[in-house]
């Protein structure tokens, strides 16, 4: 399974061809962008933890039965997965407000919502990912009914699992988005990566933010907070 040809290079991630045409290799890069890019850094290590914590993730979700690219861990920086076609929406599931919901609707962070909000962005660099309604969707054909109904189901059940999951381990999963795709048999996986980029997640006694949060705002020590999110996970193996 040797990479071959560069498909495409993401901000955090490159994609290559494998010798099987299903499945693609995930290259996790130490690149850190914010606010659509503006805001860039390089970050020792990052690449290494988010292919790790994703991995994590991704296994867990397969053993609870949700359909999803993951094939395996391959190495420190890489992970197969099978190959999709990506719906251009992300779904982003909320259980406490923060960043910009808290910051467009004018509520202060860390308010617990009395139940999970689900959101859609049309995935568009260019536009700066705006948030579309269901509507939008619908009319503008980005997703299908059906579609989006599972999409929406989906998350909201990967969201109830990692939330206790989390919460286990001493974690707040304050919010966090998903991206899905359709492979070759018409299915829809759930893709993408599920790290401290994608999620926010806070300490639950000190809430203090153990994510992409601590590089948007500068708040320091960001790749300890993912080696901190990393060793509560795997904390009870004491890998
Ligand atoms: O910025 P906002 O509050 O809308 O982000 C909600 C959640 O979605 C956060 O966990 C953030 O890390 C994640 N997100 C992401 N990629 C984006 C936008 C948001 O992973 N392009």
């Amino acid at each position: 399974m040797n990479p071959t040809t560069m498909l495409y290079e993401g901000k955090a991630k490159q994609i290559y061809a494998t010798d099987e045409p299903s499945v693609v290799l995930v290259r996790y890069k130490d690149s850190a962008t914010a606010f659509n890019g503006v805001k860039k850094a390089e970050i020792a290590g990052k690449g290494e933890l988010n292919n790790r914590i994703s991995s994590y993730f991704f296994r867990l979700l397969t053993e609870q039965g949700i359909p999803n690219h993951f094939v395996k861990e391959v190495s420190a920086l890489e992970q197969l997965v099978r190959k999709v076609s990506i719906i251009p929406l992300e779904v982003v599931v909320r259980n406490r407000t923060a960043g910009s919901l808290a910051k467009r609707l004018g509520f202060e962070e860390g308010i617990i919502l009395p139940e999970p909000i689900v959101e859609f962005y049309y995935k568009k660099d260019e536009l700066g990912d705006p948030l579309v309604t269901e509507d939008h969707v619908l009319v503008l054909d980005l997703a299908t009914k059906e579609q989006l109904k599972t999409l929406k189901k989906t998350a909201l059940k990967v969201n109830r699992f990692l939330s206790q999951w989390l919460e286990e381990r001493n974690l707040i999963l304050v919010d966090f988005k998903l991206e899905f795709g359709i492979d070759e048999k018409g299915e829809i996986l759930l893709a993408d990566e599920i790290s401290p980029d994608t999620c926010r997640f806070w300490d639950k006694d000190t809430k203090e933010r153990l994510d992409k949060d601590r590089f948007r705002h500068d708040l320091g020590r960001v790749i300890e907070s993912y080696q901190e999110i990393w060793n509560r996970l795997e904390g009870e193996k004491n890998v």
